[in-house]
């Protein structure tokens, strides 16, 4: 009993069989890698119509398509169309939601996965706010709420009979921000707060970004109908990926060491996702699912200070997207 508290990790079952996605078109973001590339098999082998795969290097997303498409449950024919995106930069997520507009004419599933985990000091070169920031919370914030239009008017050209889903990875451990036990001062930005490298708290760095998409999910979805798109967030547990490939080698060997004993496989662990974003119904708005669970928000998130920070974060993420991408949030019907 105590090896199963220590060792290991509850079982996810097997996605349901009635689970179909036979004339869909699903987006998973970063999908040469880990749970993004089993979440892109789960919808091939679930006879998705049209799979749109991000990668930062075009050549890597021809690669992924190739063998996505040879392995031997996948037996539909699927479109997979391959798009660039790099979410250390501004431009890149605005490129990309500019070029899937102009590509396709329907939108049924977004599954943001893409995601890092630094422990180092890093900035993006493009938008000089610190990268772990960056990429896990900021872009995939703005791509969302560029996402919105079109997610919602699939639904709406369906009669709103099946609802559209936008669903990020997040992960439990939002619940070890260094920012739950001293909430970041009213008079210091959130934005503020990340990009200070004399505060900068590597071991936090990660549940801090986390924390901010928990919040930002929980804040989204009251401003959304999820009759028209669910918008949701879930956790995989520990998964053996190359999430830690940017650590030092004494630091990813013993890693390797916890992930052989504790971690799902990428697959099992990509059930959550593919449950989250296609499964779940109106009930995960706004929630985080752990193996098709919603996991209730630790106390900290309902109380005063958890509340300011939700309301701050949401403010200062809408005037950072209509700065950069002018007139997103009156087509994403945020006003
Ligand atoms: N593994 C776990 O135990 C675990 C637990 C909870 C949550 N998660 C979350 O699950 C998601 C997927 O992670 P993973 O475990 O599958 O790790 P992974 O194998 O390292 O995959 C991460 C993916 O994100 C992409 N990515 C990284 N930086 C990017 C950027 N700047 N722009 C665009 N794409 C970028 C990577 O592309 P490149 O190959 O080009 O770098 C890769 O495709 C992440 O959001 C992670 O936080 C993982």
């Amino acid at each position: 009993m105590l090896a199963q508290m220590l060792f290991m990790q509850p079982p996810v079952p097997a996605l349901p069989t009635s689970l179909n996605f036979h004339g869909k078109t699903v987006l998973v973001t970063g999908a040469n890698s880990g749970l993004g590339r089993a979440a892109c098999l789960h919808y091939l082998q679930r006879n998705v119509s049209t799979l749109i795969i991000t990668v930062r290097r075009a050549s890597e997303g021809e690669a992924v398509k190739a063998e996505l498409l040879a392995h031997p449950d996948v037996k539909n024919e699927p479109k997979i169309l391959v798009f660039e995106l790099d979410l250390s930069s501004h431009s890149s997520v605005i490129a990309f939601a500019s070029k899937l507009r102009a590509e396709i004419d329907c939108l049924h599933i977004a599954l943001l996965n893409a995601g890092v985990f630094l422990l180092d000091w890093k900035v993006s070169p493009h938008t000089q706010n610190e990268m772990t920031f960056q990429v896990n919370y900021l872009s995939n914030a703005i791509l969302s709420l560029l996402l919105l239009p079109l997610l919602r008017a699939t639904a709406e050209a369906n009669s709103l009979l099946a609802p559209s889903y936008l669903s990020i990875v997040a992960s439990q451990k939002y619940n070890e921000s260094r920012f739950i036990a001293n909430p970041i001062p009213e008079s210091t930005t959130i934005f503020d707060a990340f990009n200070d490298e004399k505060g900068f708290q590597p071991w936090s760095l990660y549940a801090d970004s986390k924390l901010l998409v928990r919040l930002f999910v929980k804040e989204l979805a009251k401003h959304v109908d999820p009759s028209s798109v669910i918008i949701n967030c879930m956790c995989p547990g520990m998964v053996k990926t190359n999430l830690a490939r940017n650590l030092s080698f004494p630091l990813r060997l013993a890693g390797r060491l916890v992930l052989s004993v504790r971690a799902r496989s990428p697959e099992v662990g990509s059930r959550v996702l593919v449950n989250a974003a296609g499964g779940a119904g109106k009930e995960s708005h706004g929630e985080m699912l752990v193996v098709y669970q919603a996991l209730p928000v630790i106390p900290w998130i309902e109380s005063k200070e958890g509340e300011r920070m939700q309301t701050s974060l949401w403010r200062e993420t809408v005037e950072e997207a209509e700065k950069n991408a002018s007139g997103a949030i009156v087509a994403a019907s945020l006003l």
